[in-house]
């Protein structure tokens, strides 16, 4: 494969979409769209969550010390971009998207109703990257929504629709085909004598 050299530049990754649930000190909820978001480790179960220090949400997680982290599906790209688009500084993007929230587990913790997929976090510290914040959270509870267990219990995580953002084009695209098993389509080539 002939590759071309892009420098040192953060487009072109492919990245997940979520809306990171916030409230201030006086009680307001915030929702803003993140793409640089990841599980970095499962014992503790811990997300990463990179917010420039202006953010909004950025403050609102050092004052409360919770956020939630809200996976988007398809059906949402609108509601979401606006989410990415306007500060909550200046903005009420909850009753601009007419997004509903629920109370999670955690005091002061909001969730999003139309989210398949609520991440609930406690604050636990986080990594200075120049205008970066990388705030690592302890995930408290997981909220999924229903319809994708089958009567076994088993997952189909289809169901969520995640949304993907694709940096370097500036485009959202939804998820193709299932292509592969994993931890289980490389067993062919290991087994192979
Ligand atoms: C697709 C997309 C992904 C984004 N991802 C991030 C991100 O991971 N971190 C970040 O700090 N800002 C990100 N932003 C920008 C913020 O969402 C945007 O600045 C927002 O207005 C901040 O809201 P707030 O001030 O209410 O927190 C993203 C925006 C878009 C459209």
């Amino acid at each position: 494969m002939k590759k071309q050299q892009l420098g040192a530049c953060v487009t072109f990754f492919p990245q997940p979409t979520t809306l990171i649930a916030t409230r201030s000190v006086e009680g307001e909820v915030n929702l803003m769209m993140a793409s640089w978001v990841g599980i970095v480790s499962k014992t503790p179960p811990t997300i990463a969550v990179s917010l420039n220090r202006d953010r909004h949400t950025y403050a609102n997680i050092k004052a409360s010390g919770t956020f939630s982290v809200n996976v988007v599906p398809s059906r949402m790209a609108e509601a979401a971009d606006a989410c990415g688009l306007a500060s909550g500084k200046k903005v009420d993007k909850q009753k601009l998207t007419a997004l509903q929230v629920s109370s999670g587990t955690l005091e002061g913790v909001s969730l999003v109703d139309e989210s398949p997929l609520n991440v609930e976090c406690r604050y636990v510290s986080e990594v200075e990257l120049g205008d970066y914040r990388l705030v690592l959270g302890e995930i408290v509870e997981i909220h999924a929504c229903e319809e994708a267990f089958n009567e076994e219990g088993k997952a189909d995580v289809k169901v969520f629709d995640p949304l993907v953002y694709l940096g370097g084009m500036r485009e959202y695209w939804s998820l193709g085909e299932k292509e592969a098993n994993a931890y289980s389509a490389g067993l062919a080539l290991l087994n192979k004598d």
